[in-house]
């Protein structure tokens, strides 16, 4: 049984993470979303809301489960007894910072193999922060979103200017 991570923030999952999440699943037979808990910058979602977020998305995909984790990747991999990492690549510009975070896993645990899977070119530009900016700022990329993501992000943004 083939099972792989598929580690990140998630704040909030895009369509560019849906890409790779929908292609992982057909290559592995089960694919672990791992939401990073605290990755040191304040998220805009709590871990709950990233995670729920993340269910609503893939609730059409049966072989894709969700989870998060704190700390190195490598720990809750080995305890979770999986050994794949799958990352998206957008872009020249995440090479560099994905072969070290590779390599760096791959010292940590010899046994843990990243398998990158090249984003799909209509979200290669594509961000959460880069989300998370326009939206505050008023602009909409709706084909940049699951649809309930969109909705939730916008309530989000509205709730933190009331405040
Ligand atoms: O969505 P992101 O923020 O790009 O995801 C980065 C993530 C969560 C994959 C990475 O920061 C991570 O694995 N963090 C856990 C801590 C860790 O294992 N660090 C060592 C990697 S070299």
């Amino acid at each position: 049984m083939k099972i792989a991570v598929y580690p990140g923030s998630f704040d909030p999952v895009t369509m560019g993470h849906m890409n790779i999440i929908e292609r992982a699943s057909k290559l592995f037979d089960e694919v672990v979303i791992a939401v990073l808990v605290n990755s040191g910058k304040t998220p805009l979602f709590s871990l709950e809301e990233r995670v729920e977020l993340l269910k609503i998305a893939t609730a059409h995909l049966p072989s894709v489960t969700i989870d998060s984790f704190s700390g190195l990747l490598v720990e809750y991999m080995d305890k979770k007894k999986i050994n794949i990492i799958v990352k998206g690549l957008r872009a020249v510009t995440d090479f560099e910072y994905e072969y070290s975070m590779a390599l760096m896993n791959k010292k940590l645990n010899h046994n843990i193999e990243t398998v990158f899977m090249i984003t799909e070119d209509k979200y290669a530009f594509l961000s959460s922060s880069k989300i998370k900016e326009i939206y505050k700022l008023g602009a909409r990329a709706s084909d940049l979103l699951p649809p309930h993501t969109e909705d939730i992000l916008i309530k989000k943004i509205e709730s933190l200017k009331n405040k």
